[in-house]
């Protein structure tokens, strides 16, 4: 089987930055408990003009760019999305269009929530390793603006808006960075903790809150578990030590969370890109906005092993490892 790699990143951000200041003004809060509780400053949210479409088409550019190769040379597209511009076509279809990819592009959107990216990530893999498509963009973006009740303290102080894609392709021949391996999950009969329940098909759907509801405590033992466990099962399936992996790019949506994780696999909290004060959490976006960071800011190197590890309303969780 031919390997595959990751060719090329790239990320887009919203210019509006909103600080914890900010939101103090709208909602009972501070920058005091917002920063010790989750170790978010600011996040980046999107113009009222600005679409999930356009910000995943603007990371994908960079990605492209970056991977060296044109929008002709891409067969599949994936957007890991929660927040797509409407109900259908599906936001790919609008990448897709806005990028000008050929007709024979199979598009698509997927969701797993903040697990977004990882899901479609190893999506985008098995369909390579298919052998049936060559390259794909893989982007992970939302406007979680879009959702959430910006009255409600305990969910607006925590996410933001943006968008991060790769180029997945065939392995460069001679060079050792690959896509080592992948395991997804969900836990079952945990979809109470993180939701949004209007908007959908479900009954009572149309009195339901089209914003995001949360479990904040029970939402965050579950993620510190299973992003614990699937970060431990994959580097067990591959044979790798922790201390052998140079970067872990976890899903951005609480220090503490990932400060539980450094702890519980005995690694160096500096082995740990962290970007969430400036971004907040940006659910399937943050996993890719944070590697194409982390590779700009020279973190990761030729060579290095990466560790992507996320959670997600399900509750969904996965993890990748990668050789760069
Ligand atoms: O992608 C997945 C997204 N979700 C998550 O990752 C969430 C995971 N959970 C968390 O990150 C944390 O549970 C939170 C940051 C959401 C909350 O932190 P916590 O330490 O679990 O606080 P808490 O919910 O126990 O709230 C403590 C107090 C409460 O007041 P009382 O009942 O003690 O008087 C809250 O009402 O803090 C209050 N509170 C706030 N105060 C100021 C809740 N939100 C705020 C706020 N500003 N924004």
């Amino acid at each position: 089987m031919s390997a595959h790699a990751i060719l090329g990143s790239g990320s887009y951000a919203p210019t509006r930055i909103v600080t914890n200041d900010e939101l103090s003004q709208r909602v009972e809060t501070s920058d005091e408990w917002i920063f010790t509780r989750t170790g978010i400053r600011e996040r980046r949210i999107a113009g009222p003009d600005e679409s999930t479409s356009q910000m995943a088409s603007a990371a994908a550019r960079a990605a492209l760019a970056d991977a060296k190769l044109s929008p002709a040379d891409i067969d599949l597209l994936i957007v890991a999305t929660m927040t797509p511009d409407m109900p259908m076509p599906a936001a790919a279809c609008l990448v897709q269009t806005e990028l000008g990819l050929s007709a024979d592009t199979a598009c698509f959107d997927l969701n797993a929530a903040c697990t977004g990216f990882v899901y479609a990530l190893d999506t985008a893999w098995a369909m390579l390793a298919s052998g049936r498509y060559r390259t794909a963009l893989v982007i992970g973006a939302e406007k979680v603006s879009s959702v959430i009740d910006w009255s409600d303290r305990t969910t607006c102080v925590l996410f933001g808006d943006g968008a991060g894609a790769v180029v997945l392709g065939s392995a460069v021949e001679g060079s050792r960075a690959r896509l080592i391996g992948s395991k997804l999950g969900s836990i079952p009969a945990t979809s109470s903790a993180l939701m949004t329940p209007g908007g959908g098909s479900a009954p009572a759907s149309p009195d339901a809150p089209k914003c995001i509801t949360m479990k904040g405590k029970e939402v965050f033992k579950l993620a510190v578990r299973a992003m614990d466990d699937v970060a431990r099962e994959i580097l067990v399936a591959h044979n790798i030590a922790p201390s052998e992996v140079a970067c872990i790019i976890p899903h951005q949506a609480n220090r503490r969370i990932i400060e539980a994780i450094a702890q519980y696999l005995e690694l160096p909290l500096e082995r740990f890109f962290i970007n969430l004060d400036r971004f907040g959490n940006t659910s399937a976006a943050s996993i890719p906005l944070a590697l194409d960071e982390a590779r700009r800011a020279g973190r990761i190197k030729s060579g290095d092993v990466v560790l992507l590890v996320a959670f997600g309303a399900g509750l969904t969780y996965g993890a990748t490892l990668v050789r760069f």
